[in-house]
């Protein structure tokens, strides 16, 4: 069977933050610094680990491996947080990480796979400002309950520069992963204009008031024709291993 998603391998790794840091880091792509806990490594030593922690510096945040939609995830700003945090990360995957928060604008980008071989191709990047008092970061709350407190700007305004580096992130990041098809970056540029790359998701939100779709009707493929992309993209997919 042809599916229009993206491949298993990419699916496997894009869902697993932990893996998919390895995976990306390992190709020169620019992560948070953070650490893994494994089940139960924290309770049998918490004083070395929140030492550890503490090296990441303040603000962390506490995730677990493989979620979405924020669930479970904490920004700890007081290490006396900690444990709290990864017991709720815990309740959704025994698998946590901690990173390093990351002082930037947080900036989206669409990926589209490349026809015939060709270099996948990168949408005008998509801006996310969490402008609700009650949101520490973009949580739960303010991506589904609290559309008032979220604006999801398109295309950024963001210096032309930026704008391709975010684009040529997003590409790299999806042929480091194997994805095909279609996925949505997720970065953070900094004040300095770095980019850090936060997390692919190998099969982003897809109503047409999703960011996804709503970033390649800014750079010029409408809805039906994307959908179009994406059928001709899995027909010309070879079967294989997966
Ligand atoms: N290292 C970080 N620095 C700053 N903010 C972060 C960091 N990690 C996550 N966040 C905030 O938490 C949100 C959810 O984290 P994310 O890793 O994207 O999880 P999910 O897969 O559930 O979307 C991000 O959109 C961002 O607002
Ligand atoms: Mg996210």
């Amino acid at each position: 069977m042809r599916y229009v998603g993206a491949g298993v391998l990419a699916s496997a790794v894009g869902m697993d933050k932990h893996f998919m840091k390895l995976v990306l880091a390992g190709q020169g792509l620019p992560v948070a610094p953070y650490t893994v806990l494994r089940p139960g490594e924290f309770e049998k030593n918490p004083q070395a680990w929140t030492e550890t922690v503490a090296g990441l510096g303040l603000p962390v945040f506490v995730k677990p491996a493989r979620a979405g939609s924020s669930l479970g995830i904490s920004r700890v700003d007081d290490l006396a947080d900690l444990p709290a945090a990864i017991a709720e990360a815990q309740r959704h995957d025994p698998k946590v990480l901690v990173e390093a928060g990351v002082v930037g604008r947080e900036i989206e980008c669409a990926v589209l796979g490349g026809r015939g071989g060709s270099r996948p191709r990168a949408s005008l990047p998509g801006e996310i400002v969490v402008t609700g008092a009650d949101h520490a970061f973009y949580d739960f709350e303010a991506k589904y309950l609290d559309e008032a407190g979220v604006e999801l700007s398109c295309p950024a305004d963001l210096p032309s520069g930026l704008v391709e580096e975010v684009q040529d992130v997003a590409v790299r990041t999806f042929e480091a992963v194997g994805a095909e098809g279609l996925s949505r970056v997720d970065v953070f540029v900094t004040d300095d204009g770095e980019v850090v790359v936060n997390e692919i998701n190998t099969m982003p939100g897809f109503t047409p008031f999703s960011m996804y779709p709503r970033m390649w009707e800014k750079s010029g493929l409408n809805y039906p024709d994307l959908i179009d992309e994406l059928i001709t993209l899995a027909l010309e997919r070879p079967t294989g291993l997966r």
